[in-house]
């Protein structure tokens, strides 16, 4: 069994994109620039978002948080969106999710400037996606099929099964696992699916994206499988400084000896995810995707 490592992955391409960064700026091109903006004060989101600014200074890019309280209106945030689309410093923000439930996170992502969008939650990306145009592609998909590719993981003809659907996982990793490049064969499992350990013994490689904390046994893995783990419950702990701690969607210590590959929870999805914002905001900043 194979560790899949995406904190040294994930370093290796912050270390690119530094690179990147440097040589823009000796070329006397603008230096990125990443805005993120902040409602309330979910732990989790917190510190989702503290990570965000942290890693933009270690590549090199500005960074700015927007910040409001709970009971910000949606009108108020539609205009600070507004302000954001219209700035030119900056190339690409994102509107930390979830927003309180008064205001629509469907609108908030659909006044967002595609051009902007570096989630890559605006339809119109996701559209572009689908159909194989340049888009922005949210990150945690990319940074799945990234490590896949550094890993020199076979996906060609390859079974691939997704659990879970999410708008921001499950629906367009199935997108991207399908395309040309990849060729996978997706399956796309849910909460309605029937026979699901079948379906999921049927997979080479197996994406656990429910949000269920040890969902996956090993009852539900094919010997030799691939396993990425997408989950990252926090569950409250006493062994950790924090008093948290993230749970991954797979029984880990019962699945991993079954295993060719697998990612671990914390250190292996999470910090692909933190490294494709960067990557996008630098594909933003370039002008590369539109
Ligand atoms: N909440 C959980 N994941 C994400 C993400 O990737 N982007 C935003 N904006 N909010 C999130």
């Amino acid at each position: 069994m194979i560790l899949i490592d995406g904190k040294k992955v994930a370093a290796e391409m912050k270390q690119e994109i530094a690179a990147k960064v440097l040589e823009l700026k000796e070329k006397g091109g603008k230096t990125p620039h990443l805005a993120a903006v902040l409602v309330g004060h979910d732990g989790g989101s917190e510190t989702y978002v503290a990570y965000k600014i942290k890693d933009c200074e270690a590549v090199g890019f500005k960074s700015s948080l927007v910040r409001y309280e709970d009971d910000v209106t949606e009108e108020e945030l539609l205009s600070k969106v507004q302000e954001l689309n219209e700035d030119t410093d900056i190339d690409g923000f994102i509107v930390q999710l979830p927003l309180p439930g008064h205001i629509s996170e469907q609108k908030v992502i659909e006044a967002i400037d595609p051009k902007k969008d570096v989630d890559g939650f605006h339809p119109e990306n996701v559209g572009r996606m689908v159909i194989g145009l340049p888009s922005f592609v949210s990150a945690t998909p990319f940074g799945i099929v990234e490590l896949l590719k550094r890993y020199n993981i076979e996906t060609n003809g390859k079974n691939c099964v997704i659990v879970g659907r999410s708008n921001i996982v499950g629906r367009p990793l199935s997108v991207l696992l399908s395309q040309k490049a990849i060729n996978a064969t997706v399956t796309v499992a849910h909460s309605r699916t029937q026979n699901l350990e079948e379906v999921c013994r049927n997979a080479d490689i197996l994406v656990a994206a429910i949000g269920v904390p040890e969902f996956v046994k090993k009852n539900m893995v094919k010997e030799g499988a691939v396993v990425i783990d997408v989950g990252t419950t926090r569950v409250k702990s006493d062994q950790t400084k924090s008093g948290w701690k993230l749970k991954g969607d797979v029984l880990f210590d019962e699945v991993a000896s079954k295993c060719s590959y697998i990612t671990p929870v914390p250190g292996g999805v999470g910090p692909m995810t933190r490294v494709s914002l960067l990557h996008n905001t630098l594909l933003a900043a370039t002008g590369k995707i539109y």
